[in-house]
């Protein structure tokens, strides 16, 4: 058992992280409980993240637990090139059926950059093979968030990410964001102003011809970015333009799937299909990694008329993972024996009445909230952009519970298991951090 400190924290590299800040002042994190974790001083901290967006059902689901433990005694790992595991097959038909048959097909991968990295893929081999090599183009949007792989970082929209690994692909391009303080300050919900903005590929199209684009990609809610939340009709409308000239639409929920909006998918709260659909994080509980794209049925068999052989030159050694499978039935299961949605349907008025109750403290400039997520923009303290939520986020810490920032957004997504104990321990605290910060 880990329960104490590392004898050294110099040679672990960490992801995205002030590595020199964070080894001078660690927070080490030793075992998790439903909404808890225990850091390694023994201190109780509130989940007010699911991790990194990724545990809908809480920490330590003894269902998915002894799942994982049973497979790994049983089938440690089995290849999913020419080969297969039933697990692997069971765990597609019931992800079809949590999307209630919108989409046909699933293709495994091991995160959602992955998963991004895969559906751009898709989509391009997709025109080949119907003969339209031609539609190359890529767009995604500013502020959008779709990992770290090359694809992804191309088609997103965040610059510090981009910034140090150029060339990206070629042939992208970006829609502009949809985040309008002026207008849309302090939503709940799908924000009134901005529905015109999806009117933007039009002029994208104009620009390159629609026999050059292949997909556009979305975040349904921009989560990285620091909550996000789409204009009334502007998924819709994205929607339509894409039909109208045969462009893929590629929702990408990595964070959206699994109940984060208090439905299956985002596909399911805003009532828009995309034809391909990136996912990964609740996908197991964030129990094993794993990604999947779902894709609808039309995509799929435009690559069975090839001639016999492999259809799609694609595929991760890790592709269905038998513990991954395991997590991720079990997840299904906790989802609908335990009324996981049910439960988050219920507690989202509080939740969102609680988070809009810290409006009026100091530096918070705006509040929006849908489903079971908050944004909470503060401030900036001029030329130290994200010094302000930062310092928000250590304190946080201190006092017992773990939120997340990016730039000086707080990002609030907690396990969907949440009680309004909770939600008061979360909000009481974060009020009180928030009227000591400088
Ligand atoms: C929308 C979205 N896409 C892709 C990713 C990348 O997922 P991963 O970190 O599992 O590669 C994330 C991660 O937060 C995400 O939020």
């Amino acid at each position: 058992m880990y329960e104490s400190r590392p004898e050294s924290m110099s040679s672990f590299w960490m992801p995205f992280t002030n590595n020199r800040d964070f080894k001078a002042h660690p927070r080490l994190l030793v075992s998790a409980q439903g909404m808890y974790y225990k850091d390694v001083d023994g201190n109780a901290v509130l989940d007010g993240t699911a991790g990194l967006w990724c545990v809908p059902c809480g920490h330590a689901q003894p269902k998915i637990v002894a799942a994982v433990s049973e497979m790994v005694g049983q089938l440690d790992f089995a290849p999913t090139f020419q080969m297969g595991h039933p697990a692997a097959f069971d765990l597609a038909e019931r992800l079809m059926d949590y999307t209630n048959h919108k989409f046909g097909h699933v293709f495994y991968t091991n995160s959602g950059s992955e998963a991004v990295d895969t559906a751009l893929k898709i989509a391009l081999a997709y025109h080949k093979a119907r003969g339209e090599g031609g539609r190359t183009r890529l767009i995604g949007r500013e502020r959008g968030y779709h990992g770290v792989g090359f694809g992804g970082l191309s088609v997103g929209g965040i610059g510090p990410n981009r910034k140090a690994f150029g060339p990206l692909l070629p042939g992208v391009d970006h829609l502009p964001h949809t985040h309008n303080l002026a207008q849309n300050a302090f939503s709940r919900g799908e924000p009134e102003h901005g529905a015109e903005l999806a009117d933007e590929l039009e002029r994208i199209v104009a620009l390159h011809d629609p026999s050059t684009i292949a997909a556009v990609i979305v975040e349904p809610v921009s989560g990285s970015t620091g909550v996000l939340v789409p204009p009334k009709g502007y998924l819709k409308r994205l929607r339509e333009i894409c039909t109208k000239y045969g462009i893929l639409l590629i929702f990408d929920e990595v964070i959206t799937g699994f109940g984060r909006l208090t439905t299956p998918f985002a596909v399911d709260y805003f009532d828009v299909e995309p034809d391909l659909m990136t996912t990964a994080k609740g996908l197991t509980n964030g129990v094993v990694p794993m990604g999947a794209v779902f894709s609808k049925t039309f995509i799929h068999d435009a690559f069975m008329d090839a001639p016999a052989g492999i259809e799609l030159a694609h595929g991760y050694t890790y592709s269905g993972h038998p513990l991954a499978c395991a997590a991720s039935l079990a997840t299904l299961d906790v989802f609908a024996e335990q009324g996981i949605l049910d439960n988050a349907k219920n507690l989202q008025p509080y939740w969102e009445d609680a988070v809009h109750s810290l409006r009026g403290l100091p530096h918070v400039i705006d509040i929006r909230t849908i489903g079971l997520v908050a944004g909470i923009e503060l401030a900036g303290i001029p030329g130290k952009p994200g010094a302000r939520a930062f310092a928000a986020f250590k304190q946080a810490f201190a006092d017992g519970i773990l939120i997340r920032t990016t730039g000086d957004i707080i990002a609030l997504s907690p396990p969907l298991v949440l009680e309004k104990k909770h939600i008061d321990e979360l909000f009481g605290k974060l009020a009180t951090v928030l009227k000591n910060l400088d």
